[in-house]
């Protein structure tokens, strides 16, 4: 079934643990998903980046998600990831997206909070939720994936947990994506997370809150970020690596022997869709905190 950001965060609020949000720009990764969610029983957020429309356009994303979702057993969300126009929102919203994230981080505060405030009357028109960021991850999603940072290099702002909460009440938002040392794209050394910040931030507020940046981070950190009080982690660049590696290696199979070996495009997508199954099943499963499948 098809269901609202809100809604399915609110679950993942309810049973202590958080939502995998899989950045989904193939066919191999929506139909990793949406057969993960089925299997496991866990739900899911499927997010098209505004960045990604080159690589899949939203107006087939949208009917395909939709359509799987709605005649599944699983709770499945379609999310917009980092959007920074609003134009581009309604878009998506009038497809069928069942959430938004308005990202206006790079904006002055005032500005993030006018358009983040008109994001959220838009969303509610369509019975969609809405998430904001506040503080600032520095790198953005879909930027040189190659880079490796931390969140010192990438220039990335703590989210102030007193601003939070003016931030939430002069907004409308359901969801908070908050910056405590995660970093968008591949890790350099070991990601080095403040859980005070995080913390502190859930002691002020009342809304599920989402880490950017979720694929590198150990299992471990991740636990301990359902404890502080993260409902949604959002995950792409270690999943997608992990496929690439797997179709590398599948090639190199194949072509050990005879260099002219054909290798086909289904046996990468077969060899692709396999590797982001086991990814997705895994980070689902962590990410379930011990909560009981709900589907
Ligand atoms: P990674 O690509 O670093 O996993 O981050 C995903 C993300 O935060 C999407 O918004």
């Amino acid at each position: 079934m098809l269901v609202s950001l809100r809604d399915i965060c609110n679950i993942a609020e309810q049973n202590n643990m958080a939502v995998a949000a899989v950045n989904s720009a193939s066919l191999e990764a929506v139909r990793a998903a949406v057969d993960v969610a089925e299997e496991t029983g866990y739900p899911i957020i499927i997010q098209h980046a505004e960045v990604h429309e080159s690589l899949v356009p939203i107006n087939v994303v949208a009917p395909l998600v939709t359509s799987l979702a709605e005649r599944s057993s699983a709770h499945i969300c379609l999310n917009l990831d980092h959007c920074e126009h609003l134009s581009y929102a309604r878009r998506a919203l009038e497809l069928g997206f069942t959430g938004v994230m308005f990202d206006g981080s790079a904006l002055s505060y005032e500005r993030n909070v006018d358009l983040s405030q008109y994001a959220a009357q838009m969303c509610a028109d369509y019975g969609a939720g809405l998430e904001c960021e506040l503080g600032s991850m520095g790198s953005r999603e879909g930027g040189d994936p190659d880079a490796g940072s931390t969140a010192e290099e990438a220039g990335a702002v703590y989210t102030d947990p007193d601003q939070a909460q003016d931030f939430i009440a002069s907004t409308g938002l359901d969801i908070l994506a908050c910056s405590f040392g995660t970093v968008h794209g591949l890790y350099k050394g070991e990601p080095h997370l403040n859980f005070d910040v995080l913390r502190e931030i859930r002691k002020r507020v009342n809304v599920p809150l989402v880490m950017h940046g979720g694929s590198g981070v150990s299992d471990e950190d991740y636990k301990k970020a359902i404890d502080a009080g993260i409902r949604k982690i959002n995950y792409y660049t270690y999943g997608v690596k992990y496929a690439g590696d797997a179709v590398r290696a599948m090639i190199g199979e194949k072509t050990a022997e005879n260099a002219d070996a054909p290798v086909y495009w289904h046996d990468m997508t077969s060899t692709a869709y396999e590797s982001l199954h086991n990814t997705f099943e895994h980070v689902v499963r962590v990410f379930a905190n011990g909560a009981e499948p709900l589907a």
